[in-house]
């Protein structure tokens, strides 16, 4: 506090999107941040914890899905394919897509797309270099913003697109059909590989985002310490709490950041009040039913394809066609 703001600084943050929704989020009732924001290279790392933990299935159970199903996946993805990964991540769930690939078939190019630039480039060199077969072009940019996404103009070959993990859970049903519309126009004459999770027990449910040894909670609160760090915030992060619930109604895990008593926060210069219990809603996470993923994926232009689910029925794996000429004219 104290020190004049410098101008160059105020410039800045004003072109800073996390800044931008942030303060339009808590000037919001009820209070919202968007959970793209959860993953700077601190909160990729912390999930990359949570997918390791005992309660949350959805990582482990995806990855055996791809594994027992790799060379139907292959089959259908079908040879010398320009893969798109929506959210790619440390590039980790296309390596075991990429080894159910016989030689004669392999994929002839990779653009993962991801929001953190931090670790893409190093981790599509480290890819490059156990793939040298596979050109490795990755494209920093937010996948929902389609001005971002003019580096796949370089994919010329067929196309496949990828988004794994249940990502599209975060998306509420317009955005969710938004996102797969534009996948569809994307992917023309190619298709879809998309990992979603299932509606189950609520229990079951409950204790995936509420783990015994609070990583969750940390991968909650991160998004207040990265606040702090990026947006001059000052974010208590003892006086906020990690509550994330199921709600049957609405078949999503909600995620929240309580409020512990009644403050005052500052973020970039401007200050917002909390009430005691007053939530800041961080992340929604929807689990869906195989029919109902089916039928918003059609109303999104596409065709469902064969789904591959684990054995107790947690998690599925959905193949959709996006024909050719299909995706313009539903539009
Ligand atoms: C990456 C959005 C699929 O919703 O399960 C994990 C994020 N949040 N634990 C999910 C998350 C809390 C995750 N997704």
């Amino acid at each position: 506090m104290g020190a004049a703001p410098r101008p160059g600084v105020r410039a800045d943050l004003s072109e800073n999107a996390f800044c931008r929704d942030l303060l339009a989020g808590l000037s919001r009732s009820p209070k919202a941040v968007a959970p793209k924001y959860f993953y700077d290279a601190e909160g990729s790392a912390l999930f990359d914890r949570i997918c390791e933990l005992p309660e949350y299935y959805p990582t482990r159970t995806e990855r055996r899905i791809l594994e027992q199903h790799g060379r139907e996946i292959a089959e259908v993805v079908g040879p010398q394919a320009d893969i798109v990964e929506f959210g790619a991540g440390s590039l980790e769930k296309i390596r075991i897509v990429l080894r159910s690939f016989e030689a004669r078939a392999l994929p002839r190019r990779y653009f993962p797309i991801d929001i953190s630039a931090t670790h893409l480039e190093e981790a599509a060199r480290r890819l490059h270099a156990e793939c040298p077969w596979l050109q490795v072009r990755p494209v920093a940019a937010d996948y929902m913003q389609e001005s971002q996404l003019s580096a796949l103009d370089a994919s010329t070959g067929r196309r496949v697109g990828f988004f794994p993990g249940s990502t599209i859970g975060n998306f509420e049903e317009p955005e969710a059909l938004a996102f797969l519309r534009l996948a569809a126009r994307l992917l023309e004459g190619g298709g879809l590989l998309v990992g979603v999770d299932l509606v189950k027990d609520p229990h079951t449910l409950h204790r995936a985002y509420n783990d015994a040894q609070g990583v969750t909670a940390a991968f909650n609160l991160n998004v207040l310490r990265r606040a702090n760090a990026e947006l001059s915030a000052d974010f208590d992060l003892r006086e906020f709490a990690h509550y994330a619930f199921y709600d049957p109604r609405k078949h999503r895990i909600e995620m929240h950041l309580l409020s512990r008593c009644a403050q005052t926060v500052h973020v970039a210069g401007q200050s917002f009040r909390f009430e005691e219990g007053e939530s800041l809603h961080t992340e929604n996470s929807h689990k869906f039913t195989i029919e109902g993923f089916r039928k918003l994926a059609v109303s999104a232009g596409f065709r469902p394809g064969p789904v591959w689910t684990d054995e107790a029925r947690l998690f599925s794996v959905h193949w959709l066609e996006s024909p050719a000429g299909g995706a313009r004219a539903s539009r």
